[in-house]
C-alpha cells in the first residue's frame, strides 16, 4: 500500500489558522498607529538633538527610523494578509496612537534627547510583548515570528541607549 503523501481537505482545515483573530488584528493596527507616530518622534530627535555626541547619534537616528519604517510595512501587510485594513493617513495614526507627541526644543540636553527614544522604545517593547501574547492566545505564529524579532531588537538597543546614559538595561 502507498503512503499517503497528501492531508485529506479536511485535515488540512484542521490545522488551517483560524480566519478570525480579532485581538491580533486590532494589536497590529496599534503597531501601525504607534509605529508610525515613533518615526516621526525619532525624527524630531535627529532635528533637534544638540550637543556632544551629535555626530553619531544624529546618523543613529536614520538607521532606527530605517528600523521602524520597516517593521511598519511589515506588521500593515500582515494586517492585510489576514484580512484587516491598516490606518493609512497621518491623521489616524495620530488619533490612534498611545505615543504623545511635543514640540521639537533644541534646549534638551543631548541625554535627555536619547532617553526620549529609551521611552519610545519601551513603550513598543510591551506594544510588541502583548502582540506575542495575543498571537500566542490566537494561535497565530507567523505573527508572532514578527513581534518576537521586532521585539528582541528594540530591546537590544534599549540595552546601548541605557549604557551610552550610564544606566542598566532596565528591561
Ligand atoms: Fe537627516
Amino acid at each position: 500500500m502507498m503512503n499517503q503523501l497528501y492531508q485529506s481537505p479536511a485535515e488540512i482545515a484542521s490545522f488551517a489558522k483560524p480566519q478570525a483573530e480579532p485581538e491580533t488584528k486590532a494589536l497590529l493596527n496599534q503597531a501601525v498607529a504607534d509605529l508610525s507616530v515613533a518615526h516621526s518622534i525619532l525624527h524630531q530627535v535627529h532635528w533637534y538633538m544638540r550637543g556632544h555626541g551629535f555626530l553619531v547619534w544624529h546618523p543613529k537616528m536614520d538607521e532606527y527610523m530605517e528600523e521602524l519604517d520597516s517593521y511598519l510595512d511589515e506588521m500593515s501587510e500582515r494586517l492585510i494578509t489576514l484580512g484587516g485594513a491598516p490606518f493609512s493617513t497621518l491623521k489616524e495614526f495620530s488619533d490612534n496612537s498611545q505615543l504623545k507627541e511635543v514640540p521639537g526644543d533644541y534646549s534638551l540636553s543631548m541625554d535627555a534627547q536619547l532617553g526620549r527614544v529609551v521611552e519610545v522604545f519601551r513603550y513598543l517593547v510591551g506594544l510588541f510583548q502583548q502582540g506575542l501574547d495575543v498571537t500566542d492566545k490566537e494561535g497565530d505564529d507567523v505573527t508572532n515570528d514578527i513581534f518576537n524579532g521586532a521585539k528582541a531588537s528594540l530591546e537590544k538597543h534599549i540595552w546601548m541607549l541605557q549604557a551610552e546614559l550610564g544606566q542598566a538595561p532596565g528591561l
